[in-house]
C-alpha cells in the first residue's frame, strides 16, 4: 500500500445529543470509530491509519484500533474472500466477519460482530504469508476538524505519497471506496473528493429564512470522504494560514489545486444526528 488515511475523531458529536465523543459512541455494539478503521483495514490500499482521537483518549483508542486492524486483516486473508495464504487458522468467528468484505452488502447481525470482535481480540495478529495490515498511529485531535487533521498529517511516517482525509462519522464506508479514490490520485489527480447527486429540489433563502430562488439540483453535488491528496498538496495547504475549511479538498482549493470527483458510495453517510445512527444500526443488522 501507498496510502496514509488520517482518521479526524476528536470530535463531540453535539448534533447526535448528549453523551461521548461521537467517534466512541457505540454502534453494534463496537465505537463507530471502530467500524470506520475496520473497513479502512481492509483496503489493499492503506498503509498506515493515523487517528485523531479525542482529547485524553489517545490510549483507549489505541487500544481499540489494534484489534480493529486485526480483525479486518483477517478476515481480508481469510474465507470470507477465500484467499489461501496464511489463512489455515481462520475459522469460527473470522469467518463470521461482515459481510462487506465479500460482493454482498453488510449483512452481519449485531451479536455475531461483537463475538466476532471479542474472539479475535483474544488471537495473537495474523500469521505468515498474509497481509499483516495498515500501522497505527494515534494522536490527540484538536478543536477544530482542520486542526485534527493537521494534528493527524504530522504523524504520516515517510514514503508514503498520498493521503487520504476519512471521517470517524462515516462509519459504514466500503473499503472499495477508499480505492477508488486512491486510484485516481495514483493516476494523476492532486486531490480527489467521493461525489453523489443531490436527489431533493433546492432553494436559497434569504437572511430571514424566506424563500428565495430554486437552485438547479443538476448542477450540485453531495461531497463525501475519504478525499485524496497528493501528499504534498495537503502539507502545503495545511502549512498556509487562511480562513476556516469545513473539508481539505476546500482548503486545497482555496490555495489553487484543481479537485476531481469519483462516484461516491451511499453507505459513506456521515452519522450525524441521532436519525443516521438508527439507520447504521439498521444496515449493520439488516437480514441477507
Ligand atoms: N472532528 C475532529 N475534531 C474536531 C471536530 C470534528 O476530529 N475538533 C471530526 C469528527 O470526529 C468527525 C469528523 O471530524 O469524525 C466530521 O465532523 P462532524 O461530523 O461535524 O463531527 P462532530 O464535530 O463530532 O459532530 P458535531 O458537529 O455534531 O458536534
Ligand atoms: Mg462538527
Amino acid at each position: 500500500g501507498d496510502v496514509a488515511v488520517l482518521v479526524p475523531a476528536a470530535g463531540l458529536g453535539t448534533r447526535l445529543g448528549p453523551g461521548a465523543p461521537k467517534a466512541l459512541r457505540t454502534l453494534g455494539g463496537v465505537p463507530i470509530l471502530w467500524h470506520a478503521v475496520h473497513r479502512l483495514a481492509a483496503a489493499p490500499s492503506v498503509a498506515a491509519v493515523v487517528v485523531a482521537a479525542p482529547r485524553g483518549q489517545v490510549d483507549p483508542v489505541r487500544a481499540l484500533l489494534a484489534d480493529a486492524i486485526v480483525t479486518s486483516v483477517r478476515s481480508t486473508s481469510g474465507s470470507v474472500r477465500g484467499a489461501a495464504a496464511g489463512a489455515g487458522d481462520v475459522s469460527g468467528a473470522a469467518t463470521a466477519a461482515p459481510g462487506y468484505l465479500s460482493d454482498a452488502p453488510s449483512r452481519l447481525p449485531v451479536p455475531a460482530l461483537t463475538r466476532a470482535v471479542v474472539a479475535e481480540s483474544a488471537r495473537a495478529p495474523a500469521a505468515g504469508g498474509g497481509r499483516c495490515g495498515p500501522a497505527l498511529y494515534v494522536v490527540e485531535g484538536g478543536a477544530s476538524r482542520q486542526e485534527s487533521v493537521a494534528a493527524a498529517l504530522a504523524a504520516v511516517p515517510a514514503g508514503l505519497d498520498i493521503v487520504a482525509v476519512h471521517d470517524a462519522a462515516r462509519a459504514l464506508t466500503p473499503p472499495e471506496l477508499v480505492e477508488r479514490v486512491a486510484a485516481a490520485v495514483r493516476a494523476g489527480a492532486p486531490a480527489v473528493v467521493p461525489v453523489l447527486p443531490v436527489v431533493d429540489t433546492v432553494r436559497a433563502v434569504d437572511v430571514a429564512g424566506a424563500l428565495a430562488g430554486v437552485v438547479d439540483r443538476a448542477g450540485l453535488r453531495r461531497i463525501q470522504t475519504p478525499q485524496g491528496f497528493r501528499r504534498s498538496v495537503l502539507v502545503e495547504a495545511h502549512a498556509r494560514s487562511g480562513p476556516a475549511h469545513t473539508d481539505d479538498a476546500g482548503l486545497v482549493e482555496a490555495w489553487g489545486v484543481p479537485v476531481a470527483a469519483v462516484a461516491g458510495a451511499e453507505e459513506a453517510f456521515k452519522i450525524t444526528t441521532p436519525y443516521d445512527l438508527a439507520l447504521a444500526t439498521a444496515l449493520l443488522t439488516a437480514a441477507p
